[in-house]
């Protein structure tokens, strides 16, 4: 069976395609749901798209993940930058975490160059639109190799 990545994203990400579409793209969350399906299944995986507003809930799958040694790949989104209770969980996973961005919060305003999740996470792509999470899957499936 293909070892299951979780893809999880956090608030106001469900508005995409409408949000912001000069900073977040035309894309839709569909969309998003879409490449990360066909681009898992190319590498021999099997992604399971999740999003929340609600912290708690991404900490629950935060520990399931925790759990089930499965990879994630995260978009926290405005959690990114002062969630101390997701970073927490996000350390609680010991397979490939990685921190993923739509836009380049580095090059935006002050308050998003701060990262409370990088630190634990085993690697951040950013600012490639929705292709972070191709490149994302790239790098867990390497990352788990063998
Ligand atoms: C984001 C960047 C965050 O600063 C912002 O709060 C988001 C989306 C991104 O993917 O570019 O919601 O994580």
């Amino acid at each position: 069976m293909a070892a299951s990545v979780l893809i999880l994203n956090g608030p106001n990400l469900d508005r995409l395609g409408t949000r912001e579409p000069a900073i977040y793209g035309t894309a839709t969350f569909a969309d998003l749901v879409a490449l990360c399906t066909a681009e898992a299944l190319t590498l021999g995986l099997a992604a399971d798209v999740r999003q929340s507003n609600d912290e708690a809930e991404l900490i629950g799958w935060l520990h399931e993940a925790a759990d089930s040694n499965s990879p994630v790949i995260i978009n926290p989104a405005a959690f990114t930058h002062y969630s101390y209770a997701l970073r927490d969980a996000c350390a609680l996973v010991e397979s490939p975490l990685i921190e993923v961005h739509l836009s380049n919060p580095a090059a935006r305003e002050e308050f998003r160059q701060t990262s409370v999740i990088s630190g634990v996470a085993d690697g951040v792509i950013a600012g490639f639109g929705i292709e972070s999470y191709r490149l994302a899957l790239h790098a867990v499936a390497r990352m788990t190799k063998g």
